[in-house]
């Protein structure tokens, strides 16, 4: 049977398995769940008013489950935390509980915010105030907020100014399945009338059969109404369309991380990673952060009012904290305080990577490298999949093919080039890694509490529970050991299969009844098994000095502190193409936005026409890497040859020249939470941009694109939207030779041959970029900086540039340096802002290595009456003017401020 399911994984089939996982109606707690939806009518549960003790940033009360004959109280309390956001947590005291679920901890796991949020918990808040009045507590908080809990219904209204923005539980769907016996279950009057008894204590799917569901049922669930938004984002990971779509007569997202083969698109089948946020952007903006990481399901509607989402888990308590802001951006702001933003990625993790499965040995290795430099395409990081280790057995080498990896490793490092190889959580059984693990006692266990085995890519496994002290301890000796071979400091890598994948497990994954440190059930951590697995990884690599880079494929709320994330397994088709934008938008606005898909699609081979305009819309894709199945032909760049070369060539050398507006753009959202791939509604104000997901800007450079994502397409119909702002042609990062305009409010249709990047930049916006060719990005560093200034009508812009060292973390010593560009029409004044206050040698290294060597104005109105330019430091500034773009020619050291004037002939105006 093992070796059937193995095969049936290893040969190429063209789609997903749909069978192969549950639909809510195979899910007993789903089908549970929706049932009492569809049928409960009033309220069963009310806050005791007698219990309720209230302090500064805390309120703790009995909440009570009545039905006749019943009475069941479950601790709440509702916290004050920091960003102006409140909590609220609904547990289960289950000490009756004690010594009837097995090996199994009685308790509701309640520690799913120890690995979500940014260092291991949140910060409270203090209320304004909190008090009962009546039959509701009230409680005032933040500057804006008020929350209004009728004790009754158990109802929750949040307000922010005033203006109702969310009710919490307004139909009835709070529902928590209580501790019981089997035995009692049944029994008459043990079940309300709105519940059903679906699988209460056994899983009918398959192979989940196996369950022994030692708890019995005990899920939960509740239904958020926002009360103004019309639109609703987040809750990742799905192959669908940005704007979440009503799950109304069909089934709902599944939140459940599973290694999902040859996915579809338009689906709400669950993926690898799970991020329970959503988002609603409005004229205020809504988000409701759902901590629990066991297997949800999330049902989302449209309404006259505003829009509403029922959430369900199979386990765990109730917990979740609501965030209203005006702006859509400080909802991410807020958020990010919680788990935190992205990391600042090292800056060549920006650039290229080239993948695939498998680079075969170093001769395949060193050949690739040095065909990007024959044909002038820069990259920086070069990938082993799976067949580089021996056997697959993690942290060894096949000697006879890598027979000396740490000179591999040397000889890319020379021209500053990376090497990521894969490392997963499975270790074949029989040799040294897993041998250890079991000795150790830190490897995950099945429900009898015993080593759990199971199959996947080097056959039979075992794995690592890193929710264990001594499973991390025992992944970093493994680690330290692999690397104790190479003198350089540029192998990456890279953790797989960390859903975790276990190919004869239900569901693709491990069974829920296997047992985790703690004797937490898998059911109950199942979602942040794969963020525990990275973070594992990035501790140990972490020397304090280099950052880490580490991608993972599994994730939860908080992995974007450590690790880059890549879609998994995806198809080469243009729908494929173009739901990974999609995708890419709903990771950017839950604090994720370093992420990508493999370019061409993991399976099959793209027609040279695809693989360059997905090589053109990557570009745009903050992780930006080719990668590919076995069975596929090879497909680098230069592969296709012609025209297809020249324009992916083309695309790779825009990106790498955009890499100081990625970086900057980074670093914001490292700073703030913002996105750095915008959907639109981050940028203007038009309600028609809300269902718009093929067109993006990018970071604050006001630079907006979008790209080709249809076969035979040679234009693309881009929205410009409304307001003060027009826009100015910049397809292929170029001006063009006469400078196109594009009013607010209007279609443009920009021509896209096969070799173009449909572009434009909103009137108002600079950005800095590098324009020259090299092979990586370390060999960029000392590259002098172009200056693109696009101002509006009455001639004024503004930008932003970051730069650090790009590698180090002595950014935080201050070692930084940040540039505030301000053009008026009379004026262009570049300003360093911040510099490393505590030690002037970085910027001093700066400025006397790299320089802003070129700036270039647009103005759509001409520079007809422009008379000269010169700049305060009295250096000679040459200009030249062609029509709507005024070159400027500067020798200027990028750490040193400097103001441009602009003199112009007065015009009589007649
Ligand atoms: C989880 O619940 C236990 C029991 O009520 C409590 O002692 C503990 O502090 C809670 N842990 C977290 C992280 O909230
Ligand atoms: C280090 O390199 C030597 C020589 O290539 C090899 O025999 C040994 O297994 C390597 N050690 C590790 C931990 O990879
Ligand atoms: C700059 O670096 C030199 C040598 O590394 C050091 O001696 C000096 O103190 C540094 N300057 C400042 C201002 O910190």
């Amino acid at each position: 049977m093992k070796l059937v399911v193995l095969a049936w994984f290893v040969l190429a089939v063209t789609a997903v398995k749909h069978e192969l996982f549950k639909t809510c109606a195979q899910s007993g707690f789903c089908t549970r769940q929706r049932h009492y939806a569809n049928h409960v009518s009033t309220s069963h549960y009310a806050i005791d008013p007698k219990s309720i003790s209230i302090s500064t940033d805390k309120v703790e009360a009995q909440l009570i489950k009545k039905w006749p004959g019943h009475s069941i109280a479950f601790p709440i309390s509702i916290h004050g935390i920091v960003g102006n956001q409140l909590r609220v947590i609904i547990d289960e005291d289950r000490s009756s509980a004690q010594g009837e679920t097995g090996l199994v901890n009685p308790r509701r796991y309640n520690e799913t915010g120890k690995w979500a949020f940014n260092g291991g918990q949140v910060e409270t808040q203090a209320f304004k105030s909190a008090k009962v009045q009546k039959n509701q507590l009230v409680i005032e908080y933040g500057e804006h907020s008020r929350a209004e809990i009728d004790l009754a219904q158990f109802v929750i209204n949040f307000f922010y100014d005033g203006e109702l923005e969310l009710s919490v539980n307004e139909n009835n769907y709070l529902n928590i399945e209580h501790w019981r016996e089997e035995d009692e279950a049944d029994e008459d009057g043990n079940l309300m009338a709105e519940e059903l008894d679906f699988d209460l204590f056994s899983d009918s799917f398959k192979d989940s059969a196996a369950d022994s569901v030692p708890v019995g049922p005990e899920s939960v669930a509740l239904d958020f109404q926002f009360k103004k938004h019309h639109h609703l984002y987040g809750i990742p990971e799905h192959s669908d369309q940005f704007r979440l779509p009503s799950t109304k007569g069909g089934e709902p997202f599944r939140l459940y991380n599973v290694d999902i083969f040859e996915y579809e698109t338009s689906s709400r089948l669950p993926m690898y990673g799970s991020i329970p946020f959503v988002i609603a952007p409005g004229s205020s903006s809504v988000g409701v952060f759902w901590v629990n990481a066991a297997d949800t399901w999330v049902d989302i509607d449209y309404n006259d009012e505003g829009s509403h989402t029922h959430f369900m888990s199979e386990n765990g308590v109730v917990d979740f904290i609501v965030t209203i802001e005006p702006k859509v951006a400080d909802v991410n702001r807020q958020y990010g305080k919680v788990v935190g933003n992205t990391m600042l990625p090292p800056l060549f993790s920006l650039g290229y990577h080239q993948c695939r499965w498998n680079y075969n040995d170093e001769a395949d290795v060193l050949d690739i490298n040095s065909k990007f430099d024959e044909h002038g395409i820069p990259y920086d990081t070069i990938w082993l999949d799976v067949e580089y280790a021996d056997r697959k057995h993690y942290f060894t080498w096949q000697e006879d093919k890598f027979p000396n990896p740490g000179r591999m490793a040397r000889k890319l490092d020379r021209i500053g080039r990376h090497l990521v190889v894969i490392i997963d959580p499975h270790l074949a059984t029989g040799y040294f890694a897993s041998e250890e693990l079991i000795d150790d006692g830190s490897e995950m266990k099945n429900s009898k509490g015993e080593t759990f085995k199971g199959h996947c890519w080097p056959g039979e496994s075992v794995w690592v529970d890193t929710l264990n002290p001594k499973g991390r301890a025992f992944w970093a000796f493994q680690y330290q050991r692999f690397l104790s071979n190479y003198t350089t400091k540029n192998v990456h890598f890279w953790n797989d299969m960390n859903e975790p994948s276990v190919f004869d497990g239900p569901e693709t994954t491990a069974p829920k009844d296997n047992l985790h440190f703690g004797n937490w059930e898998h059911r109950s951590i199942h979602n942040i098994y794969g963020l525990t697995l990275h973070e594992a990884t990035y501790s140990t690599i972490n020397d304090g000095d280099e950052r880490p880079f580490i991608l993972t494929r599994s994730y939860y709320a908080g992995s974007q502190r450590t690790a880059a994330m890549w879609f998994g397994d995806n198809l080469p088709t243009w729908e494929h193409l173009r739901t990974s934008v999609s995708m890419l938008l709903t990771h950017n606005v839950v604090n994720y936005p370093f992420v990508g898909v493999d370019i061409g699609g993991f399976f099959g081979d793209p027609s040279p026409e695809l693989l360059t305009r997905w090589f053109q819309t990557s570009i745009f894709y903050p992780f930006m890497r080719q990668h590919a199945h076995l069975d596929t032909r090879r497909r680098e760049p230069w592969v296709a040859g012609g025209v297809y070369t020249d324009a992916m060539r083309n695309a790779i050398r825009l990106r790498y020249s955009m890499l100081p507006i990625w970086y900057t753009a980074f670093h914001q959202s490292a700073l703030t939470g913002v996105p750095v791939v915008k959907p639109m509604f981050y940028e203007v104000n038009d309600d028609a941009v809300m269902e718009i997901e093929d067109q993006f800007f990018v970071g604050d450079s006001g630079i907006m694109a979008k790209p080709v994502m249809d076969a035979g397409a040679n234009k693309v119909k881009m929205y410009i939207p409304q307001g003060q702002h027009k826009y100015i042609d910049y397809t292929d990062g170029d001006f063009g030779s006469s400078v196109k305009v594009y009013q607010p409010g209007t279609t443009a249709t920009i021509g896209a041959p096969i070799t173009s990047i449909p572009m434009v930049v909103r009137q108002g916006s600079a950005f800095f970029r590098k324009r020259r060719y090299r092979r990586s990005t370390r060999l960029m560093a000392q590259d002098p900086y172009t200056l693109t200034i696009v101002v509006d009508d009455n001639g004024n812009a503004h930008g932003r540039l970051y730069i650090d060292d790009g590698h180090s973390f002595s950014y935080k010593q201050g070692e930084f340096l940040e540039l505030e560009v301000t053009a008026t029409a009379s004026a262009i004044t570049v300003d360093v802002v911040s510099q490393d206050s505590s030690d002037a040698n970085y910027s001093a290294q700066l400025a006397a290595m790299v320089e802003i060597d070129q700036i270039q104005v647009v103005s759509a109105s001409g520079f007809a009456d422009v008379s000269s330019v010169s700049a305060d430091s009295g250096a000679d500034t040459h200009y030249v003017i062609d029509g709507s773009v005024m070159t400027i020619t500067a020798h200027h050291p990028i750490s040193q401020s400097m103001t441009l004037t602009i003199s112009r002939d007065v015009v009589d105006e007649l």
